[in-house]
């Protein structure tokens, strides 16, 4: 029987590293890399371009088969995101565009409709898929699993600082809020509710460097399978 192809998938809650640390071990690997987040981000910002009622599922369901995804590298060696054929890298990292997601994101025809595209990213030689439910529903075969975890005081402090390098005007106090009322909605939902596989590995990054998290994760893909 064939090898299938590799996966490690790195399930967490916002804030807590997934997205650098899962470019950085998908770099190190050689492997393709899966930002699930962001294909809930772009059907969120499809319907904000369509003015659908986040309350509307019907509409969003539609939506979300009618909306195209496609991911290719910027010239500066990011990865851009193509919406309806349009570069909507900026518009998906905004707060509106999170909190669509997040409400799209509980929807399960929406997130049955996302399935198989998450699936086909699986390609040789390997795949980091990043999310909130790719070790539990994605991908539960993935040989890694790692769940990240980071107390909520340093998810805030952490979105502080990204925010206000771009300018954005915040507060800590806030964007504590909306982390935990996102933490509360994603983990309440009745599918996939962010929980870690029974055979996921976790790790604290609360006080922890870029490097640290990045060399564990590394530990566990390194580790036989199984
Ligand atoms: O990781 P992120 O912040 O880009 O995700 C945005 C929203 O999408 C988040 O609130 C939950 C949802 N999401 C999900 O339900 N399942 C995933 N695999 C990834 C994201």
């Amino acid at each position: 029987m064939d090898t299938p192809t590799p996966v490690l998938t790195i399930d967490g809650p916002s804030g807590s590293g997934k997205g650098t640390i899962s470019r950085i071990v998908a770099q190190r690997l050689g492997w393709h890399y899966l930002d699930s987040g962001a294909l809930y981000r772009a059907v969120g910002v499809a319907a904000g371009w369509a003015d659908l009622d986040l309350d509307d599922a019907g509409a969003l369901v539609r939506c979300t088969f009618d909306t195209t995804i496609g991911f290719r590298e910027g010239e500066a060696g990011d990865l851009r995101v193509l919406v309806n054929g349009h570069d909507a890298t900026d518009e998906l990292r905004t707060e509106t565009a999170g909190a669509a997601a997040s409400a799209i994101a509980a929807i399960p025809e929406v997130r049955a409709a996302l399935k198989d595209r998450q699936r086909a990213f699986r390609q040789p030689p390997g795949l980091v898929a990043d999310g909130r439910d790719m070790g539990t529903v994605i991908f539960p075969d993935a040989a890694h699993k790692v769940f990240l975890t980071a107390s909520a005081e340093e998810r805030a402090e952490r979105r502080y600082k990204q925010l206000k390098d771009k300018g954005v005007s915040v507060t800590i106090d806030g964007l504590l809020r909306e982390i935990l009322a996102r933490d509360a909605r994603d983990a309440s939902r009745a599918v996939a509710p962010l929980r870690p596989a029974d055979d996921a590995v976790r790790i604290d990054t609360t006080g922890l460097g870029i490097d640290d998290v990045v060399a564990r994760v590394l530990d566990v893909v390194s580790r036989p399978a199984g």
